[in-house]
């Protein structure tokens, strides 16, 4: 019988996944390095910052469009898989966590993204707070997120390992959610957009895509 476990210690887990992140089917993963590439492409940065940078599937993009860029994430074994590709531009990976002050001074940064991580935050207004902070003024901030109304299906991050199926612990963040951290944060709506999955019909949308600007 295959097992269902929650996994509570995230970095952890995420350590765990890293050695199949990259190779286990994984739809959400593909379709958001799909919309990432589609909304931002034609911008170009100065100083960005990814948050849960992962094993770098969208690193390589973002070192692109960025003369430098600051790649973070928590976990030691996604930072390591990430640290062994190269990198079309200037990246320099840092440990780090999101929900902690971020090492960055007022109005340093002019992009800020943030794929697929936010699930796994408890509040979306702390993230908006530093966001908003670093950046300057017409700083952009990318989002692209697991949809809540698959949330409300019970769905999260998941992996497979040792014949388990891992569920890392993950918080719903609604619409209004989002709405009250732009709104409250400063920021204008540039781009909003729902990514479906091609070959199914009514089901809810898989990501939710936001390019911010702060104003
Ligand atoms: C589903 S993976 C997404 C990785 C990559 N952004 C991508 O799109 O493939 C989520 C990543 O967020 C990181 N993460 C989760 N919570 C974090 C936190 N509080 N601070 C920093 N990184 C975090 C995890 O370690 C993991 O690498």
């Amino acid at each position: 019988m295959v097992e269902t476990l929650f996994s509570v210690d995230i970095s952890k887990a995420y350590d765990d996944w890293s050695l199949n992140y990259d190779d286990a089917q994984n739809p959400t993963r593909d379709a958001d390095a799909i919309v990432t590439r589609a909304m931002l492409q034609g911008y170009s940065f100065a100083l960005g910052l990814e948050w849960g940078c992962g094993t770098g599937k969208n690193t390589s993009f973002y070192s692109s469009i960025c003369d430098s860029l600051t790649a973070s994430d928590f976990s030691k074994g996604m930072l390591d898989k990430a640290k062994e590709k190269t990198y079309p531009g200037k990246v320099e990976f840092k440990e780090g966590d999101i929900l902690a002050p971020w090492d960055f001074a007022s109005a340093s940064l002019d992009f800020v993204a943030c794929n697929l991580i936010l699930e796994h935050v408890p509040r979306l207004h702390p993230v908006f707070q530093e966001t908003v902070r670093v950046l300057g003024r017409g700083g952009m901030f990318f989002i692209s997120e697991y949809h809540p109304f698959r949330q409300y299906l019970g769905k999260s991050a998941r992996f497979e390992k040792a014949g388990e199926t891992i569920h890392v612990s993950a918080y719903v963040h609604h619409l209004s959610e989002y709405w009250q951290s732009v709104k409250e944060n400063g920021f204008e709506i540039i781009d909003l957009q729902e990514t479906f999955d091609a070959d199914v019909e009514k089901k809810p949308p898989r990501l939710l895509s936001l390019l911010l600007r702060k104003k």
